[in-house]
C-alpha cells in the first residue's frame, strides 16, 4: 500500500490528463500503456527486487549488490541519479500540490457552485500571476512532507493512505459518472482510446514512457527504498502488477472524468498544466452537493500528493541517515534545500514565464526552468537509470540471485529485462536524439 501511495499521486489526476491533451490522445496513451507493461513494470520488478537484496538506501542498495556480485561499486552511480532525480521532482510537485490548498479553501467557501468554464480559467489565472501565493502554498506542502519525513507519523500517514486511495478512487468514479451526463462521453473515449497514429511524434513516445516512469515512482530511488522494506514471503511480481494496475487504473479514470468536460465546455485539451484545475471546478460546479465534493477531492488530492513526496525525499533521507546524519537533520536540510530550487518553478510560472535558458535548441523553445526540470527528469534522467538498472539485473547480475528472489516470475521476466526493455528504451533514445 505504500507502494500504491507513491506511485498513485499528481502524474496520475494532474499530469496523466494534460499531457494526453497536448500530445493527441488515443495513439499516446496506447504507447503509454505499452511503456507500463514492456518497461516500466519489469523495471519495477527489478527495482524493488535489487531493494529487497540491498536492504538499504538506493545509494548503498546498489554499491552493496554490485559489489555482491562481483561488479565495481560505481553502480551506486544508478542509486545517486536516482536520488537527485527525485530531488528535482520533489522542488516542483510540492508546487504543483500546493496548488490543492487554495482549491480546498474555494471549495470551502461555494466558490464552484455554478462556475462557468471562462471564471474557472480566470481563478486558476489569479492564482498563477500570484507568486506570493504560490510561494506560501509551495512553503506549507514541503513543510508537511518534511515532517512526515523526519520521522513519527510516517506510519499514520500510511494507515491513512490505505483509506483514502479508495476513497480517491470511489469519487474519481462519481466524477466519470457526471462525465457521462455531459453528452459529450463518446467523443471522450473516442479521444482517449481511438488511436491516430498520424498525430504521434517521436518525441510523444518519449513523454509517454517518461511518464510510466513518473507514475510509478521508478528510476528514483522511491521503489527501491520501499523494496528494503519489503518482506521475504511477499511476491515482488504480484505486488508490483498490482500496483501498476491500480495506478493505471486510476489514471485512465481521471481522464475519462476529465476529457467529456473538457469537450462539453469547449475547453482546450492542451491546454496544459492547468487542465484539472480549470475543468473540475466547472463540474463539481454543477452536481449536487457541490461544495461537499469538491473540497472531498481536493483533500483527497493533498493526501495522494503528500504520501508521493514523503517517497521522494525518502532516497536521500535514508542514504544520509546510513551516513550518520539523523532523520530529521536530513529531511529538514533536503526539504529546505528543494524548498528553494522550488522557488525557481514559482517563479517560472509568472515573473519568470518568458526565461528559456536553454530556448535556442529546437528542442527547448519556449520550455521555462519547471519544464526543464520535468523534461529533464522524465524524458532523459529516469530513461537513462531505467537503462542501466535493465542493464544490470540483465546482464551484470547472476540470475540465480534474481531467481531466488522472484521464483517462477523469473522465468518471464529475466528475458524481458535482458532484452525487451532495453531494446525498446534505446529505440526510443535513437529516433529523439535522431
Ligand atoms: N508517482 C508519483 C505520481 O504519479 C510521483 C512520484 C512519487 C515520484 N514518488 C516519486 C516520481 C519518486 C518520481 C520519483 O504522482
Amino acid at each position: 500500500m505504500a507502494a500504491v501511495g507513491s506511485a498513485v499521486g499528481l502524474g496520475n489526476i494532474w499530469k496523466f490528463p494534460y499531457i494526453t491533451g497536448e500530445n493527441g490522445g488515443g495513439a499516446f496513451v496506447l504507447v503509454y500503456l505499452a511503456c507500463i507493461a514492456v518497461i516500466g513494470l519489469p523495471i519495477m520488478v527489478a527495482e524493488v527486487m535489487l531493494g529487497r537484496r540491498g536492504g538499504k538506501s538506493p545509494i548503498g542498495t546498489m554499491a552493496m549488490v554490485a559489489g555482491s556480485e562481483g561488479r565495481s561499486r560505481g553502480w551506486a552511480g544508478v542509486g545517486i541519479m536516482a536520488t537527485l532525480t527525485a530531488f528535482i521532482i520533489l522542488s516542483f510537485y510540492s508546487v504543483i500540490a500546493g496548488w490543492t490548498m487554495p482549491y480546498i479553501l474555494a471549495a470551502v467557501g461555494g466558490e464552484f457552485s455554478g462556475i462557468a468554464a471562462e471564471e474557472s480559467g480566470a481563478l486558476f489565472g489569479g492564482l498563477l500571476a500570484s507568486p506570493g501565493q504560490l510561494l506560501l502554498w509551495h512553503s506549507v506542502f514541503m513543510g508537511l512532507t518534511v515532517l512526515v519525513s523526519a520521522g513519527g507519523v510516517r506510519h499514520g500517514l500510511e494507515r491513512a493512505v490505505t483509506k483514502l486511495m479508495p476513497a480517491l478512487f470511489v469519487l474519481l468514479l462519481i466524477l466519470v459518472g457526471y462525465a457521462m451526463t455531459t453528452g459529450h462521453f463518446g467523443e471522450a473515449i473516442g479521444f482517449l482510446f481511438r488511436p491516430d497514429f498520424s498525430a504521434l511524434t517521436a518525441e510523444a513516445v518519449l513523454v509517454a514512457l517518461g511518464h510510466a516512469f513518473f507514475t510509478l515512482s521508478l528510476a528514483s530511488g522511491a521503489m527501491m527504498a520501499y523494496g528494503a522494506y519489503l518482506k521475504k514471503d511477499v511476491s515482488i511480481a504480484r505486488t508490483s502488477v498490482v500496483v501498476a494496475f491500480m495506478d493505471t487504473g486510476v489514471a485512465l479514470l481521471a481522464g475519462l472524468a476529465i476529457f467529456p468536460i473538457v469537450f462539453a465546455n469547449g475547453l482546450e485539451p492542451g491546454a496544459g498544466p492547468g487542465l484539472i484545475f480549470v475543468t473540475l471546478p466547472v463540474a463539481f460546479g454543477q452536481m449536487p452537493g457541490s461544495s461537499f465534493f469538491a473540497t472531498l477531492f481536493f483533500v483527497l488530492l493533498l493526501f495522494a500528493a503528500w504520501s508521493s513526496s514523503i517517497s521522494m525525499l525518502e532516497s536521500l533521507v535514508s542514504y544520509l541517515n546510513e551516513k550518520g546524519v539523523s532523520r530529521v537533520k536530513a529531511a529538514v536540510g533536503g526539504g529546505l534545500v528543494a524548498w528553494l530550487v522550488g522557488i525557481t518553478t514559482v517563479l517560472s510560472l509568472n515573473e519568470w514565464a518568458g526565461f528559456t535558458p536553454l530556448g535556442m535548441f529546437e528542442r527547448f523553445e519556449g520550455k521555462t526552468l519547471f519544464d526543464l526540470y520535468d523534461y529533464l527528469t522524465a524524458n532523459i534522467m529516469m530513461p537513462l537509470g531505467a537503462l542501466l538498472t535493465a542493464l544490470f539485473v540483465g546482464w551484470k547480475m547472476k540470475p540465480a540471485h534474481s531467481a531466488a528472489e522472484l521464483g517462477s516470475w523469473h522465468r518471464v521476466w529475466y528475458p524481458v529485462v535482458r532484452y525487451l526493455s532495453p531494446i525498446a528504451l534505446l529505440i526510443v533514445f535513437y529516433f529523439n536524439l535522431k
